[in-house]
């Protein structure tokens, strides 16, 4: 079985004040959970993330979109001036819109992509939606004598309407720790975006990424009378001493900022 990549590289997410509050920078090949509701900022975050790994860090970044159109993000990055087009043009960033049914469909593209474009960082947006479409495959009688490439890489005619529901969590679990071990072990910083409720429990719907995952951090929108605050806590970031709270942060016109006072 291959090993992780065991590193003490930093690599900086290039959200401003962010960094400082968590020792520098994530250890190379961390796997970031980001959750947030609608609207909190996760898809800014990691085109941020991306786009200041390749002007910044000379790093390649691939960004894996489930939602949004390519078009739509290369809008929304220019307007806090990341030039997508461009980093695409220099081969530095790939955008890579998801519109297959089912997770076999997904898994073989983006391991085919991490196997030609070789990415440094990587932002799948949302890992919700990847996640929850994991049931979408043959159905599964014993889940443990399923070998996990089988698990993954499943074939689009095993698409199949009728798992029944009690293995469709399970099957979900298996492919998030399966695909977090599979980005660690290849070393490639990722962030994973979430949506979540305002109010909820859980740092995403399958319940298990927070778990799987090197860290996790937790973006909110309040509405306070016409302004909206925006914070971010630092929640679990492992390897790492965290100076803990939640930090208020906002949207510049060079992007997200993290203000630095703790409350
Ligand atoms: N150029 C900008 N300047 C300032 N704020 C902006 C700008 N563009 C977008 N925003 C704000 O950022 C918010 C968050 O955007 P983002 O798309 O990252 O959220 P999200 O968490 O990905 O939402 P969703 O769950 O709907 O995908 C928007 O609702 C908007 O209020
Ligand atoms: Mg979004």
């Amino acid at each position: 079985m291959k090993t992780r990549v065991i590193t003490t590289d930093r690599v900086k997410l290039g959200i401003k004040g962010l960094d400082p509050l968590i020792g520098g920078g994530v250890s190379r090949g961390s796997v970031i959970l980001l959750p947030g509701c609608v609207g909190s900022g996760k898809t800014i975050m990691s085109l941020q993330f991306i786009a200041r790994g390749a002007m910044d860090h000379d790093e390649r970044g691939l960004f894996v979109s489930f939602e949004q159109h390519e078009d739509r993000l290369r809008e929304q990055a220019l307007q806090f001036g990341w030039d997508i087009e461009k980093l695409e043009a220099l081969g530095m960033v790939r955008i890579m819109r998801m519109s297959k049914l089912t997770i076999g469909q997904v898994l073989a593209d983006l391991e085919k992509a991490i196997h030609s474009f070789k990415p440094h960082r990587l932002a799948i947006d949302s890992f919700t939606f990847m996640a929850l479409s994991a049931h979408t495959r043959e159905r599964l009688v014993d889940i443990d004598k399923i070998p996990s490439d089988e698990l993954l890489y499943g074939e689009p005619k095993h698409l199949n309407q009728t798992t029944p529901l009690e293995w469709n969590s399970i099957v979900v679990k298996k492919m998030v720790t399966d695909l977090v071990l599979m980005l660690q072990q290849k070393g490639i910083t990722t962030i994973l975006t979430s949506e979540v409720s305002k109010n909820s429990d859980w740092y995403s719907r399958d319940t298990v990424s927070e778990f799987a995952c090197d860290g996790v951090l937790s973006l909110k929108a309040t509405s306070i009378g016409s302004e909206t605050q925006r914070t971010i806590e630092v929640v679990k970031m492992r390897n790492t001493k965290i100076s803990g709270g939640i930090y208020d942060f906002e949207f510049t016109p060079q992007g997200m900022k993290v203000l630095s006072q703790n409350k």
